[in-house]
């Protein structure tokens, strides 16, 4: 896959101190055009200034799009609403991993590949037992799957696309097995493996819920349901996570240390995090009573208190993620005849009542992919620790393919951004 250059868009200029610099204005497929800034330092001794990036185009990738004015969201042009109703998580990561979706023998194949690389090295048993039983399972993925890059030294060497192409069908594979003996191994229970008889997201369910001492039946709602949500989890472009991962791979190092990055970021409140953090507001919130003097808490600027779940840095629209993740909402909780789940009730109040709020209208809050997930993980008796271990189940598709993106870019070096410096000028020693 080659990159076509962007197009030319015309320039803009700018004068400071008499001198002019102008820069050409690229666009490219969709979105948002950009303006090349790369000779800027040297012709106006310039550095641009832009914390947390919100304006800043890291890189070029043809992977996803996202319009956030419209609320569209597209994995190589195809629409998320489409890929969720239609595609399994299997194909899906071939999309995102290849460019294309898969014929029906690329996807047999695909699937062979994901399941003889789905079982763990006997000795990483050992890494789960150096953790406490409480230790919280992204704090034992981001360990253990950093400490994998041991157990397959030869995939440090980047320098071949056979050799990164084997390392994210690993990473893809092995994410289910690490996420699911996380989740044993913090129950006391025996860990079970994954069976070929089984799709991915089936797998997935009995390695969570299978027990050594009574047959296990996969719920097929359940796993339909879980394919989806990591459908919808799978990329979302330049997020925090995968510019972690895209950050730590342009110094060449392992591409299971460049995931054990992106883990880290992900388990953030503010990004993967807020799933787990959505169902403690509910459970704080407690009733639909509560819910105005919550909603003032939150407008109060000194009270710290965000709306999780709420807001996102691109879209100024409904996430569409977020849409689809309260209709499987409804379908999980008919499915496992949950007739009234007071938190799904309590958090489409407490959605109406901030959608109908100037606070949040003004500035474009609307509810994003982690308000509804908890409800559903909760409901399929996920427990809250495990929420954005799924996230990183599903986001590790995401994060390879933008990870192997990257060597195919001609524009490609090591990121390393500048500062505004506001410290101390030079100063001697007193000594
Ligand atoms: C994910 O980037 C991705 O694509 C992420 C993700 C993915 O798939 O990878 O989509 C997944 O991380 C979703 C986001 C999950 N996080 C949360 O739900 C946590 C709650 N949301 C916020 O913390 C916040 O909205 C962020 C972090 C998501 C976005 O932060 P920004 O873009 O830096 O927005 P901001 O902090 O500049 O907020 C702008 C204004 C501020 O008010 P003013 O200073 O203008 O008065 O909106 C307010 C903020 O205080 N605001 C919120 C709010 N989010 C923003 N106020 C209350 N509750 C919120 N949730």
């Amino acid at each position: 896959m080659s990159f076509s250059p962007p197009q030319d868009d015309g320039t803009v200029s700018i004068t400071f101190q008499g001198k002019t610099a102008t820069l050409p204005v690229l666009s490219g497929a969709s979105g948002n055009s950009v303006v090349d800034i790369r000779s800027l330092t040297k012709e106006l001794g310039l550095f641009t200034f832009d914390p947390g990036l919100g304006s800043t185009a890291a890189c070029e990738s043809k992977i996803t799009f996202i319009d956030g004015e419209k609320g569209i969201l597209l994995y190589r042009g195809y629409p998320i609403e489409q890929l969720a109703a239609k595609s399994s998580f299997a194909e899906v990561a071939y999309l995102l991993l290849y460019g294309e979706l898969p014929s029906k023998e690329e996807h047999e194949d695909f699937k062979e590949r994901l399941l003889n690389h789905s079982l763990l090295h006997e000795q990483i048993r050992n890494f789960f037992n150096g953790y406490r039983r409480d230790a919280h399972p992204m704090a034992m993925l981001c360990g253990t799957v950093g400490g994998l890059s041991a157990f397959y030294p030869e995939g440090i060497d980047i320098s071949n696309e056979e050799s990164r192409d084997l390392s994210a069908v690993r990473l893809i594979a092995k994410m289910p097995t690490l996420a699911a003996w996380a989740y044993k191994y913090s129950r006391g229970e025996p860990f079970v493996y994954p069976r070929a008889d089984y799709s991915y997201s089936e797998n997935f369910i009995n390695m969570l819920f299978a027990r050594a001492d009574r047959p296990y039946k996969v719920n097929p709602i359940l796993s339909n349901a879980l394919d989806r949500i990591l459908i919808l989890h799978a990329d979302h472009e330049q997020n925090a996570s995968t510019s972690t991962v895209r950050l730590t791979g342009s110094t060449g190092s392992h591409p299971f240390a460049c995931v054990a990055a992106g883990i880290a970021a992900l388990w953030g409140p503010a990004h993967g995090g807020a799933n787990e953090a959505v169902l403690q507001m509910l459970g704080k919130i407690g009733s639909k009573e509560n819910i105005p003097d919550f909603i003032a808490k939150v407008k109060d600027k000194n009270s710290n208190v965000r709306l999780m779940g709420f807001g996102h840095r691109v879209y100024k629209n409904f996430d569409p993620r977020a849409k689809i993740m309260q209709q499987t909402c409804y379908e999980v909780l008919e499915e496992l005849g949950i007739k009234h789940d007071p938190l799904l009730e309590l958090a489409i109040e407490l959605e109406k009542y901030a959608l109908n709020d100037d606070y949040f209208v003004q500035r474009k809050l609307y509810p994003n992919v982690d308000f509804y997930s908890g409800i559903i993980f909760k409901a399929m008796g996920i427990p809250k620790s495990m929420f954005t271990a799924f996230f990183a189940v599903a986001r590790t598709v995401g994060w390879v393919s933008q990870w192997k993106e990257a060597f195919n870019d001609p524009l490609r070096r090591i990121y390393r951004p500048r500062q505004l410096y506001t410290g101390h000028q030079r100063r001697d020693l007193n000594k």
